[in-house]
Order: C-alpha cells, then structure tokens, then sequence
C-alpha cells in the first residue's frame, strides 16, 4: 500500500527547508507561542486560535483513548501528544525539527512520560508503526496540495481508524498575507503556507486511489485574527 503512494522530490525539500526553520529560525519562538509566556497581541490571537483547533482535533478522538495508539505527525512542542496522553492514549511524537522535540520532552508530565514515544523524524516514516489514529496540526499547511494529500494517503495506510489534518484554507486573508511575504527579505521569511480550497482538496482525496475505503467525515474551520486553519477528518466506515 505504500509504494502505491510515491511522494515527489518536492515533499523532500519542503521538509529539508522545514527542518531548519523549525529547528533554528523559529524554535524559540514556537516554543515561546507554545507556552504560557506573554506574546504581542497578534500571536495572541494565534495562540487562541491554536487551542480551539487543539481542543476540536482532540474533541474527535474518543473520549476514552484507553488502550489506543496516535500518532501525533509534526508534535511541535507537544501540547497534543500530552493531552492524548493524559487521555489514555500511548502516543508516538514525531517531529522534523529535533529542538522542539526536546521541548516537548522537557514539557513532559512524570506521570505521563512512559505514554509518549518522541522521534525526531519524518512523520512518514513507515519504521514509526501503525496507529489507531493519526493528527497532522498544522504540519502540513507548508506542503504543496499534491503533497499534503500524498502525505494524508500515506498516513492512512497506517491507521485504523482515523487521520485528521489541517491545512490552510484559500481565503481572501490568506492569499493577501500570502503575496505580502513575498516581498519580505529571504531570511526573515516563513517558509509560505500553501492555501488549498476545501473542494479542491476534497476532490484530489476523493481520487486518491489509495484512499478508497475512506471517507470524509467531518471538517472544521478555525479563525482567530491572524490564525485560520481548517481541520479535516478522513475515517473508515
Ligand atoms: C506549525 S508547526 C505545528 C506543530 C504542532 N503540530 C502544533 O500544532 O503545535 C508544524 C510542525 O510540523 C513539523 N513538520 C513539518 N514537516 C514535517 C515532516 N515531514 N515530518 C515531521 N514533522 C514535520 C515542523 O517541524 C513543525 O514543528
């Protein structure tokens, strides 16, 4: 099932690129948004944003994760992984940029620890396990569409039950933000979101040959100030 999703060398070199800004640029900053430490007024709408969409990603988990096992793909600082786990679930963490893996290690409640596997890593690789379900929050908004669907078709053949994801809607905001960075120097650039429209995104998962037996069961989205995110839950029937 795997090999019938080959992901393109531009998969490759996002994450290469995601890599060094997540693990350099912007690793203190996440691991300051991802805190309680003060932020401007604009990473507070960011934030808040970010927990509506933590606590709606972990809304559509069962209740009682007891005996479950989630992947967490792209834990950031962590914050899903622990409440999962704080939940029941066992949880393998993984994540590109390997100081914000330590983050969230350091971040780890004692009684918890021995719930959470944390992997610096790709989230694809196949060595991590299967899974009775898997989260991708904001870890695939960086990825062309092709990829973020190639890369939701390769989560779901190793889950049982569910992959939810998010990815950053087409809004008139975003793509204004968007051409904005544009005119930024290199160096101080995120690497750019990648907008995709709801039923585009839907229509390229729903020809996805590899993800037949799989339905798209709920989608949300989130708008906080400078934070939207639009959440999407594939499930088997
Ligand atoms: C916007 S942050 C979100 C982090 C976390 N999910 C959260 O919501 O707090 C995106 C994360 O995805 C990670 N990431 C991007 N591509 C990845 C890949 N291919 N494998 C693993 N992690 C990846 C980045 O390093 C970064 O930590």
């Amino acid at each position: 099932m795997l090999d019938r999703v080959p992901m393109h060398a531009s998969y490759d070199s996002q994450r290469e690129r995601l890599r060094d800004y997540f693990d350099r640029t912007a690793s203190e900053t996440w691991a300051r948004l991802t805190s309680d430490a003060p932020v401007s007024r604009i990473r507070a709408t960011v934030r808040a944003g970010r927990d509506r969409m933590r606590a709606t990603l972990l809304d559509w988990l069962p209740e009682d994760l007891g005996g479950q096992t989630l992947l967490d793909a792209g834990c950031g600082t962590g914050a899903l992984s622990i409440e999962a786990a704080r939940r029941g679930a066992r949880v393998v963490a993984v994540d590109i940029a390997p100081s914000l893996v330590s983050v969230a290690r350091d971040r780890t409640p004692g009684d918890i620890a021995d719930r959470i596997t944390w992997h610096a890593g790709d989230m694809l690789d196949p060595a991590l396990g299967v899974f009775d379900h898997v989260v991708a929050m904001d870890s695939l908004i960086h990825y062309r569409a092709s990829d973020m669907v190639g890369a939701a078709s390769r989560l779901a053949s190793r889950a049982g039950g569910t992959v939810a994801f998010t990815f950053a809607p087409r809004t008139p905001l975003l793509t204004v933000m968007h051409a904005a960075g544009q005119f930024f120097p290199r160096a101080d650039r995120s690497p750019a979101i990648q907008p995709v429209g709801l039923r585009d995104l839907s229509a390229r998962l729903s020809g996805t040959e590899a993800l037949d037996g799989w339905w798209q069961r709920r989608d949300t989205r989130i708008e906080s100030g400078f934070y939207i995110s639009h959440a999407l839950e594939l499930a088997r029937p």
